[in-house]
């Protein structure tokens, strides 16, 4: 039985791996792939999307554009870790496949009301905005989300884009705390665990040496995605972030959390974007996450090189 899954995304180096992780995997329908402003603008974000796509082979999946900017702000980018395309180490061809028609939240709204209750995970890997935008505008659609399986937030390792805030939850706030407080089944990686799946160098020469365009163009946007890593952590190479969300649908023993209460700050210009995780259990805010503290690093790294060799 495959899980039929819907992935949100603002292609980015990271994200790119992980819909090709998604696209490998046969235990996965990818249903479409919604392209949201994030990393870089909505009009690079959907194009990337289809970059990627045409990489793996996979021309048939839908593709559409979401939300150009946040619910009420404005958009924040962050070419300084993707570079101007969003998906910069390697030159790519422009897609020859097309966005399809319409908007990616009409798409989101219109497949979950298609299926039955609790049919369809939704894979977030940038800001919320397209997900809470179809949360507010169609409530009917709450029941037919499986869950939710989200790469956002931070509690011990704090904040990559300000001092408090993790760049997804930080662009928009608003859209987070609507799908947080939504009551969906939500599974979240922050950067607790995404920092702890650092590329290395032995790593990312496992993806070169797979001898396929795909391992070349994971081996090149890791190689240029972890030089922001290591010249602003000292660390020995890149978190893949957005991966662990689809690796934790196809492996979810390979990763350990806390069911805790995640609530998101959005009054304070100092702390936009915070999660503010109950780690502790210090209040008696009720769960509604699986806060994803640790991973298996080995064990991420072995299924994604396996997956990405099926390319
Ligand atoms: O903070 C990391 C997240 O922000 C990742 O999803 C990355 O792709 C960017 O969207
Ligand atoms: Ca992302």
């Amino acid at each position: 039985m495959t899980r039929k899954i819907v992935i949100d995304t603002d292609p980015g180096q990271d994200d790119a791996i992980a819909i090709l992780l998604a696209l490998a995997s046969p235990e996965l329908e990818v249903l479409g792939i919604t392209a949201v402003a994030g990393n870089v603008p909505l009009p690079l974000t959907s194009k990337n999307a289809r970059i990627i796509c045409e990489l793996a082979g996979n021309v048939d999946v839908p593709v559409l554009a979401g939300c150009a900017a946040p619910m009420s702000r404005a958009l924040v980018t962050a070419e300084h870790v993707h570079g101007k395309t969003g998906l910069d180490g390697i030159d790519l061809p422009d897609p020859e496949m097309p966005l399809q028609d319409g908007h990616a939240v009409d798409f989101i709204i219109k497949t979950l009301r298609s299926l039955p209750a609790g049919a369809i995970t939704l894979c977030a890997l940038g800001p919320l905005t397209n997900i809470a935008t179809a949360l507010t505008r169609a409530p009917d659609v709450v029941e037919k989300i499986q869950q939710i399986a989200l790469m956002g937030g931070a509690y011990f390792e704090v904040g990559n884009i300000t001092p408090a805030a993790e760049f997804n939850i930080y662009v928009d706030p608003e859209a987070a705390d609507i799908v947080f407080k939504s009551g969906i089944d939500l599974v979240v990686m922050p950067l607790d665990v995404t920092h702890k799946a650092l590329t290395t160098r032995p790593r990312i020469e496992a993806f070169r040496a797979l001898g396929t365009c795909v391992g070349e163009a994971v081996a090149s946007w890791t190689d240029f995605f972890e030089r922001f890593d290591i010249a602003k952590y000292g660390s020995q190479g890149a978190p893949l972030h957005d991966p662990t969300v689809i690796a934790y649908l196809l492996e979810p023993q390979l990763f350990s959390g806390r069911h805790i209460n995640v609530e998101i700050e959005v009054q304070s210009d100092l702390t936009r974007g915070m999660t503010v995780a109950d780690w502790w259990r210090v209040t008696d805010r009720a769960a509604n996450a699986l806060f994803i503290g640790d991973l298996h690093a080995d064990g991420f790294y072995a299924l994604l090189t396996d997956r990405l060799a099926r390319l």
